[in-house]
Formats: structure tokens, sequence, C-alpha cells
């Protein structure tokens, strides 16, 4: 998940893939998975990363009434302990929120849990975190209203959101970038301009990756220095490794074609 720094990840709550998973949307990276079986074996050894890498790994039962249940990223925004329930920006994705809230809202006992209202639409999948700054895709799940609410939520914590258009050919801002540490982001040359993510902090860097490796920029970053990356994008795994990173390597093509990366199958709570 974007939303917490690497210091942060000590629990991901992920949800397995529903029988149905050949009906999850699929207008980007994919054109709907064809093997159900084999993304099941993929979304297990997703999970045996985490789990080998330190983490504390719940999965949630999958539902076959929502084909795109796997992606709790985009259910909830946990933010240094707070958290933000948003109105996906998908109207079949609504109805997966409620047995992650409840998870969380068990979880997280004392946390105060803000629900958006009204017009607001946000999918998680549109936040990114570099160290303490924030930026926030405006994409076709995400809108103006959900951005304010999400702006709310990081004032109070003291923190400053930047806001990226998405361009119409990508679905989330973690579909084109990714935090592998708390100073780097990974992002495809030709999706976003140069300046997208306006000055960075002293130390920060984008690097910027061949736009065919697109799908490879979303990567995860984990405390013991590990990072899970998606199988077949060389030139990520070049960067990774110079970066002194031990690179974890993930066959993701049935999750791919159901436009899901790596981070979406993941909530760092
Ligand atoms: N298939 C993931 C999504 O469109 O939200």
């Amino acid at each position: 998940m974007a939303t917490v720094r690497l210091d942060q990840k000590n629990r991901a709550l992920t949800r397995g893939i529903p029988n149905t998973f050949d009906r999850a949307l699929s207008n980007f990276f994919g054109t709907g998975p064809t093997d159900i079986a084999l993304a099941k074996d993929q979304h297990r050894a997703y999970r045996q990363a985490l789990l080998a890498a330190g983490i504390e790994v719940t999965v949630l039962p999958s539902d076959d009434n929502h084909p795109d249940c796997t992606f709790v990223e985009d259910q909830a925004v946990v933010i240094d302990g707070h958290v933000l329930l948003p109105v996906p920006g998908h109207p079949s994705r609504v109805n997966e929120q409620p047995p992650i809230s409840e998870f969380i809202t068990r979880q997280l006992t004392g946390t105060k849990i803000c629900s958006m209202h009204g017009d607001a639409r946000m999918d998680g999948g549109d936040i990114l975190r570099l160290g303490d700054l924030f930026f926030v895709g405006r994409s076709s799940r995400t809108n103006d209203a959900g951005i304010e609410e999400l702006r709310d939520l990081l004032t109070h914590l003291g923190h400053e959101l930047r806001v990226i258009e998405i361009p119409g050919h990508a679905l989330h801002l973690t579909s084109i970038s990714s935090t592998p540490t708390d100073t780097v982001i990974i992002a495809p040359e030709g999706f976003l301009p140069k300046d997208a993510f306006g000055e960075l902090p002293e130390g920060c860097e984008v690097k910027w990756m061949p736009a065919e490796e697109v799908y490879g920029c979303n990567t995860i970053g984990l405390p013991n220095g590990q990072v899970l990356l998606a199988e077949g994008y060389p030139t990520v795994l070049k960067a990774i490794e110079e970066m002194g990173l031990e690179p974890v390597l993930l066959d993701m093509s049935q999750i791919r074609e159901a436009d899901g990366s790596l981070t979406c199958c993941s909530l760092f709570f």
C-alpha cells in the first residue's frame, strides 16, 4: 500500500482471489484473467513473499459477488494510524468495502475512522506516499471532492498533498508509479510530465523508466530492504539492484490481466 512509510509496514491485509476473477474490471493493462487457478497461485506466492519478509499477513475470504475484491488497497486509506474509508470510484466496487472496514475497525481500536460522503469518490490506489509527502491522482476513479476529503485529513496530520492528473490510458496513480523507498519514486516515461511530482525534498528523486515497463513501476518496498517486483521488467529490476535493494520477483501475469498491480493486493495498517 502506498500510504505508509517503510517503517510502518508491519501488518498487511489481503483478500483471496474470487472464483469470478475472470469478470474483474479489465480496461488498462489486461483484457481479463483467463486462468483463475494460476491467479490463486500467484496471489499465494505474493502473500508468501510478504510473510517471508516478516510482515504479518491476514487473508480475508474472497467474495464471488465482487470479482475485484482482491484489490483491497482501493478500499481504505490508512495514514499514520488514521483511517479514511473512501467511496470507491467504480460502482461495482462499492460493496467490497464492509468486510475490510470491519476488519480495520477491529484491528485499530481507538482509531478515528472517517468515511467519505456525498459526491466524493476515491480509490486508495490513487494515493502515493514519499516519506511524509503525499500525491493523489485525479483519475477516472478519484474526483475533486474525494481529493478535498483526503486533503482535510492530511492537513490535520501536517502532511502536504500534491495533485497529479492521471492520463486517460492509466487507471490509478499507483498503476504508473511507486515508492520502493521513502526517497525514490519510480515512474514510466510518457505517462506524466517530467515535473508532475514537483520539487521534491532534499535527497529525493524520480527515477524514470521506459514507457514499456510501466507495469513494472509498481513495486512494494519492505522494511528489510527487499522490494517486491513483477517479473519481466529488466530496467526496473536493474534500478532496484543499483539502489542496493534486494529484488523479489513475482509472476503477476493473471493479476495484471485484471489491471491489478502489486500494491493493489495489500493494505498495510
Ligand atoms: N480491476 C481493478 C479495477 O478496475 O479497479
